[in-house]
């Protein structure tokens, strides 16, 4: 592990000019490619934002999303590359959920911050910095690192809000994150074969241990991952839980609230006199979300350093 608490590849880099390096990042990028198209359904949740400051987010995450988008197909074209299709892993982590307390948890604290982990780890350590191609690539890949953070900043403080206010979700929420950690090897296992044969696939294994025990420390920072492991039978309900939840999320319809909040939201309700002084509690001035976002980062990394100081390493 390197000082910011990313995985160290050591030396390992691609080589942007041999076919079978290509393929392999190839594959890689195509499926961030589809995670951003996906990602830019977020913009779906401002109909069931319950508070100013969630509209906020979701109104400032689409833009960025968007932005992401474009950045890949510029590195698709700067690397003379076309995306493939997404892996089945890369579409079931990445399917909007309804329902959501499942959507902050499952795709801003745990899926973002998978997305984190790939794009941070792997691209900005094992692209080559001899290619004159890569210098650019990395400064896009370095500001879509930024805005990912804040995302799983987000995903966590709600996940937070919403244990404390619903308790009983700490157990499907386990048994999600126990299910997501065991679909995870089949995103690789296309390369399984190659590994002892590539100086970047070697580190898969590694890799792939590194990010379990990485969302593992963000579960138990989370309160949603137990000290010790809990047995099989455990596990298994809070799987088959979590499953059923999922299954139900399903079918959930998205619910508006902001209609009927909107009032106490701006700060202009009936209390509005006697709270004066409290009136801004739920609802923050343009612009500050953003800064709330930034300082609630745990995901498992503890403080997070600037994102350029791995870049050229
Ligand atoms: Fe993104
Ligand atoms: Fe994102």
């Amino acid at each position: 592990m390197v000082e910011d608490g990313s995985y160290d590849f050591g030396n390992a880099r691609f080589d942007l000019n041999k076919p079978a390096d290509r393929e392999i990042l190839r594959f890689i990028l195509s499926q961030a490619l589809y995670g951003e198209a996906t990602g830019v359904f977020c913009g779906k949740s401002l109909y069931s934002a319950d508070s100013l400051e969630a509209a906020r987010f979701y109104v400032r995450q689409a833009k960025q999303e968007l932005a992401h988008l474009q950045l890949f197909a510029d590195i698709f074209r700067a690397l003379d590359m076309v995306p493939l299709p997404a892996h089945w892993v890369i579409k079931l982590l990445a399917s909007h959920n309804n329902y959501y307390p499942l959507k902050v948890l499952m795709e801003h604290a745990i899926g973002e911050g998978m997305v984190l982990d790939i794009f941070k780890d792997i691209l900005l350590q094992t692209l080559p910095d001899e290619d004159p191609r890569v210098p650019l690539i990395k400064k896009k890949l370095r500001v879509v690192c930024r805005e990912e953070i804040e995302h799983v900043a987000w995903g966590e403080k709600e996940t937070k809000r919403l244990l404390h206010e619903k308790p009983w979700l700490r157990t499907p929420y386990y048994g999600l994150i126990e299910l997501q950690m065991a679909v995870l090897p089949k995103l690789v296992s296309a390369f399984e074969k190659r590994a002892g044969s590539h100086p970047v696939l070697a580190h898969l294994p590694g890799f792939l241990e590194h990010v379990r025990a990485r969302v593992d420390r963000q579960g138990k920072e989370l309160g949603i991952v137990p000290a010790a492991r809990p047995g099989t039978a455990k596990r298994v309900y809070a799987m088959g839980y979590g499953v059923a939840l999922f299954v139900r999320s399903q079918f959930a319809r998205s619910k508006s609230t902001l209609e009927k909040t909107y009032i106490d939201e701006l700060g202009l309700g009936l209390r509005r006199g006697l709270d004066q002084g409290h009136a801004g509690a739920r609802t923050e001035p343009p612009g500050g979300s953003s800064q709330s976002v930034k300082n609630h980062s745990v995901n498992g990394r503890g403080s997070e350093r600037a994102i350029g100081d791995r870049a050229s390493t």
